[in-house]
């Protein structure tokens, strides 16, 4: 922060955010929806240490304009790292913060351009099959007419076990890669800390080593996979990744693809489920299952926030934030903005009009858009048209309360 004076919040904000983030509240949306409206809809949030932005416009415009809002925010969204001596850590960093997620033009621009031809919907396309083969796999390991949870048990696995085989991961290396990309996946909530960080830090090394030696593989001998591929796509700058810069960028696949097709898988078959007349049409009409998804998306993000950085003094309403300031731009209340859709907290997949921002906008918008969706299309289909009953389970389902960024469900018990 550039200043010295705390930031002066809205009293019933600033108790509406200390149950939100502070692990309090089950369902989240009430309170997205009270602070959405509250003030100017942007609060400083002490447990965040950053400005949440609730609204759809302010939303959208933080991420249209890289310029203002910069995305080099590595080292700010979890302090730690940085201050650290340990040198475990120190390597982690090295790579860690080689993530092109966290940089702003022109070396987003360059490091971006090495995807622009492999994650296109007709690229993906060719892994529909690899898709299908995977959840078939991971669903026949369970019963019909059995309870079981879905989250851990299927969801969790599906899209590790399908990036792994798109990325060229060996079948004989899948459980070890399984397991270290959870680990690097936690070394980014912030309440891995201590001992359990360490331990994330530790797989997150292997991984990287062991991609690292992937990379080598295939340098010399090339396969039809997408670690190939990557190796020999040169950036828009005509220059090719460096090894460092690619472990970095395959691991960010990693962490950045799954927890969120995870979320959304668990999503998906809650909100169809709780739906049955919604569920029925989307049975009988096989193109209203990716439009359903779109709303889904828009009404439970698996992402709820962002992070941006303000490189000049900005205004919203009357709320001045002060340049260098961290802001979170909060997706999941933007969705339900009532300024910009009707009825913003009803499940209504005839909506005409359904910009939602669940994979955000501008520069950043996510590069694995069309493989999250063409992954959650696959797998509800196969489950939909191979289970006729299924149906919620009887034991209470469970969202994430222990992470501001990723809400999705912990636990999510069906009946196949
Ligand atoms: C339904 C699933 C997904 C959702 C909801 C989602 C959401 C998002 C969001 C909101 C961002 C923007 C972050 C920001 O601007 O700060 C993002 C970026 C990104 N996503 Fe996704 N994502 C999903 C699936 C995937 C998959 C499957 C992959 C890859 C295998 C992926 C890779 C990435 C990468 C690499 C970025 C960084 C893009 C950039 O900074 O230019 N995502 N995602």
């Amino acid at each position: 922060m550039a200043t010295d004076t705390k930031p002066a919040v809205h009293p019933r904000a600033a108790t509406v955010m200390a149950d939100l983030f502070g692990g309090a509240l089950e369902d989240p949306f009430p309170a997205y929806n009270e602070l959405r409206e509250l003030g100017d809809g942007v609060h400083w949030s002490e447990q965040l240490q950053a400005y949440l932005v609730c609204r759809y416009d302010d939303v959208r415009f933080l991420g249209s304009d890289h310029r203002r809002f910069s995305s080099d925010v590595f080292y700010d969204s979890a302090p730690s790292w940085h201050d650290n001596t340990n040198p475990e850590h120190l390597r982690f960093v090295d790579t860690a913060s080689l993530l092109f997620m966290f940089s702003d033009p022109p070396t987003h621009t360059r490091i971006r351009s090495s995807f622009r031809h492999v994650f296109t919907p007709r690229s993906i396309a060719q892994w529909e099959t690899t898709i299908r083969k995977v959840t078939e796999d991971l669903i026949s390991r369970y019963s019909r007419g059995r309870e079981f949870d879905i989250m851990p048990g299927f969801a969790a696995d599906v899209p590790v076990a399908i990036i792994a085989s798109i990325l060229g991961v060996p079948d004989e290396a899948r459980a070890k890669f399984r397991e270290w990309s959870y680990g690097f996946a936690s070394t980014f909530d912030p309440v891995v800390q201590g001992d359990m960080r360490d331990t994330a830090i530790a797989a997150s090394l292997e991984l990287f080593e062991y991609l690292r030696s992937l990379i080598d593989e295939r340098s010399v001998a090339p396969k039809d996979d997408l670690i190939s591929e990557l190796i020999r796509t040169e950036t828009v700058s005509g220059d090719r990744l460096q090894d460092i810069e690619l472990v970095a960028q395959l691991a960010l696949l990693l962490v950045a693809g799954n927890e969120t097709t995870t979320s959304l898988i668990g999503s998906g078959l809650t909100y169809l489920l709780e739906h049955p007349t919604t569920l029925a049409e989307v049975r009988a009409d096989p193109d209203m299952l990716p439009v359903a998804i779109e709303e889904i998306l828009r009404l439970d993000p698996p992402l709820h926030l962002a992070l941006r950085k303000t490189t000049e003094e900005t205004r919203f309403g009357n709320t001045v934030v002060p340049a260098g300031a961290i802001l979170a731009p909060c997706l999941a209340a933007a969705n339900r903005d009532p300024r910009r859709f009707d009825a913003p907290n009803e499940f209504d997949i005839h909506r005409s009009d359904n910009k939602h921002l669940a994979f955000y906008n501008g520069i950043h918008f996510c590069v694995g858009a069309p493989l999250g969706r063409l992954e959650v299309r696959v797998v509800l289909r196969y489950i939909l048209d191979n289970f006729p009953e299924l149906r919620l389970g009887s034991a209470p389902a469970q969202r994430r309360t222990n992470n501001a960024v990723a809400r999705g469900w912990a636990s999510r018990p069906v009946v196949l």
